[in-house]
């Protein structure tokens, strides 16, 4: 398929980087190339097998800060978020360095044999005093969610490696409590670089480690009740749902890059693949009852993730572009049917597909 050029250049990155990815690939591939499927905009997995009630997810174009502040005390079961870590990412001023193509805090990695690489934020270049301004602004934003937050509700945000530290102190001073991380393995091309300007001096050196993993910090509003189980009963909330199979929920996820089709859906530069969101939604709500809340949109894949699994959620987002972005990217995204042989962990022993499960349960 790839001499014959039927897999096009930006999907080969995905079987070089995530080889366990090709047979997906291929069967898209050909898909899009077979004659009465039309041309490549209608090629998408096939969605026919599942007829799932998507519960409609709430999204709204503002300030998560302020909507928090405004939103009814103890009302959210549940946070699966992927913030600005670095903060200054989501500025109007790089995103419009991002959007013209100029760069900023956005690292534009060159392009290779033909294949562009996504833009990757350039957390390096944040000095101390900006490093002491995201413990304070998780402080703060973790304040306005203690309030509501149902007590044993469960987060989970995202952080990178060399963010992560100030993200938790920031949370753990808001009151939350730590409950360990959850590793989505992907190696993300951060790192590893040689020393800039001395690469041949001292060609046997990286400066950081090359990054092989993604930090998701799990947090969790401390119970209100004596035991997790009066939680549960009252509140809903306290522990981790189950894998569909009976297995404790994992701390170590094997993922991958959004496929293709994702990407082309929710062009976002930090969209997160479905099949890893959809493994995380499916553990926030540990009786499969509440509402999700996503403050941090984007393109509204953790919404998207929710409502495939027949979770009711809400999404916050700040930039108009990426609101409309999510509006129009929701709708298809949760409609993916993600063929993964259920929560694969790093033991990668088979278990029952939460694909499965649904067509089951539906
Ligand atoms: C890292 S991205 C999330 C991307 C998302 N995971 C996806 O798959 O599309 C963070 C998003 O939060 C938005 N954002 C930043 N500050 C915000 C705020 N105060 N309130 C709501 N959204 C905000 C940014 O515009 C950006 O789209």
């Amino acid at each position: 398929m790839l001499l014959a050029d039927h897999v096009p250049p930006t999907w080969r990155t995905t079987i070089y980087r995530a080889p366990h990815e090709t047979t997906s690939v291929i069967r898209d591939a050909l898909e899009c190339v077979l004659p009465d499927r039309g041309n490549q905009d209608s090629c998408q997995p096939s969605v026919d097998t599942v007829a799932l009630k998507h519960p409609h997810p709430q999204m709204i174009c503002g300030d998560c800060f302020q909507w928090l502040a405004q939103r009814k005390e103890n009302s959210i079961q549940a946070i699966v978020t992927d913030p600005p870590f670095g903060l200054i990412e989501y500025t109007e001023q790089e995103l419009s360095k991002l959007r013209n193509g100029r760069g900023g805090v956005w690292r534009l990695p060159p392009t290779i044999g033909g294949c562009e690489r996504k833009p990757l934020p350039r957390f390096t270049v944040l000095s101390r005093a900006q490093l002491e301004s995201i413990r304070t602004y998780f402080e703060h934003w973790g304040k306005l969610v203690m309030r509501i937050l149902v007590p044993g509700g469960h987060i989970m945000i995202a952080s990178n490696p060399l963010l992560a530290p100030f993200l938790s102190a920031g949370l753990i001073a808001a009151g939350l409590e730590v409950r360990g991380t959850i590793i989505r393995l992907v190696r993300t091309l951060r790192g590893g670089d040689r020393p800039k300007l001395a690469e041949k001096e001292f060609s046997s050196i990286s400066v950081i480690p090359r990054s092989c993993y993604e930090p998701w910090e799990l947090f969790r509003k401390p119970l209100h009740e004596k035991t997790v189980a009066a939680n549960l009963r009252l509140w809903k909330t306290g522990g981790l749902r189950r894998t569909p199979d009976g297995r404790p929920f994992p701390d170590v996820l094997k993922s991958e890059f959004p496929l293709p089709f994702e990407t082309k859906i929710a062009p976002h530069p930090t969209l997160k693949p479905q099949r890893f969101l959809r493994q995380l939604a499916w553990a926030a709500l540990p009786l499969g009852e509440g509402i999700i809340l996503d403050p941090f949109m984007g393109s509204g894949s953790t919404l998207a993730a929710a409502s495939a699994l027949g979770y009711a959620s809400i999404g916050i987002e700040l930039d108009a572009e990426f609101m409309t972005l999510a509006e129009k990217a929701v709708p298809r995204l949760r409609q993916i049917q993600t063929e993964w042989q259920g929560f694969e962990s790093n033991g990668g022993s088979a278990h029952m597909g939460l694909t499965d499960y649904l067509t089951r349960t539906a």
